[in-house]
């Protein structure tokens, strides 16, 4: 007999009376026994600083040709309070704030080694959730994964700096690249990325996301910079500090619960449309010992 995989929940249907995860008990420990940081939080976070020289901001996605620096701009360190969403998760959507919290997601992929399962089993989960879950989705095409480790030879770790993956122009581009025959149709219509993110080995201990609500983001606090890729270049957004903007962590995230990021959305007229600037940061109450964050996010346009 074979059992139904329970539905995803968006977590703002959740009915308030699903049993919230204190963090005063004792038992909110991980595997290792550890305390999981869990409330409200000072955390320093990694703004956008402009280049001394005032020229225009780039990086490199990979290594950088001899004698010029990764990157131009530097970073400006500010003390942001970081809210928890955990047992607040039905005040956020994606159309007001930009981000969504989902519970009770299943999964058939475990391992997350192989770039072969990953595209063949996660993939059409993802795809399925975005369609099951974002308001008006009717066509989703995942063009890029992430997977994450703090281990010291990682390939990717955590990003600890404050940005948005794309800005209105490559979003288009994106479309563009992607759907080459159909983009000029599919540009008139709405379109958004959206990433979808999830710890591997959850609950989450070190280095959990930050997400500012997009309703307390200006866009005169987001700079474009040139994304600098070995045969291309894209955009991405840094962000500058502005004490107006409100942030926001998912404590103890465990490997059933997404964060959808919608990082661009062509439709300016659906509530705070929106675009969410994101980091990895140092939470403040972070054990001694606890294991290092690893996480995959994958990143889907979005029609419809
Ligand atoms: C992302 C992202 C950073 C991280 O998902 O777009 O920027 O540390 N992630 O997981
Ligand atoms: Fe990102």
């Amino acid at each position: 007999m074979t059992t139904a995989a329970p539905r995803p929940t968006p977590a703002h249907e959740l009915s308030t009376s699903q049993p919230a995860v204190s963090a005063s008990k004792s038992t909110d420990v991980n595997f290792q026994g550890l305390p999981i940081p869990r409330g409200s939080v000072i955390a320093s976070l990694s703004f956008y600083q402009a280049p001394a020289d005032g020229s225009k901001p780039y990086n490199f996605v990979e290594k950088q040709p001899e004698g010029v620096p990764q990157r131009n701009f530097g970073e400006a360190w500010n003390e942001v309070k970081v809210d928890d969403l955990r047992g607040q998760e039905n005040k956020f959507n994606m159309e007001n704030n930009a981000f969504a919290t989902l519970s009770n997601i299943s999964s058939e992929e475990h391992e997350f080694l192989r770039d072969e399962r990953i595209r063949q089993v996660y993939y059409p989960e993802v795809e399925k959730l975005l369609l099951d879950t974002v308001p008006g989705a009717n066509r989703v095409l995942l063009f890029d994964y992430t997977i994450r480790r703090s281990t010291p030879n990682a390939e990717r770790a955590p990003v600890v700096r404050v940005h948005i993956d794309q800005t209105p122009a490559s979003a288009a581009a994106r479309v563009r690249h992607h759907l080459p025959d159909e983009a000029e149709k599919l540009l008139q219509g709405r379109y958004r990325i959206i990433n979808v993110w999830r710890p591997l080995n959850g609950p989450v201990m070190a280095h959990p996301l930050a997400v500012a609500d997009s309703a307390t983001v200006n866009d005169a606090d987001l700079i474009g910079v040139e994304h600098r890729y070995p045969d291309r270049t894209g955009e991405t957004a840094a962000v500058q500090y502005n004490p107006e903007q409100k942030w926001y962590y998912w404590s103890g995230m465990t490997n059933q619960e997404r964060l959808l990021l919608k990082c661009f959305d062509s439709d300016e007229t659906v509530g705070a449309w929106g675009r969410v600037p994101h980091t990895a940061f140092v939470h403040p109450n972070t054990p001694e010992g606890a294991i290092g964050r690893e996480s995959i996010e994958v990143r889907a346009l979005v029609f419809g």
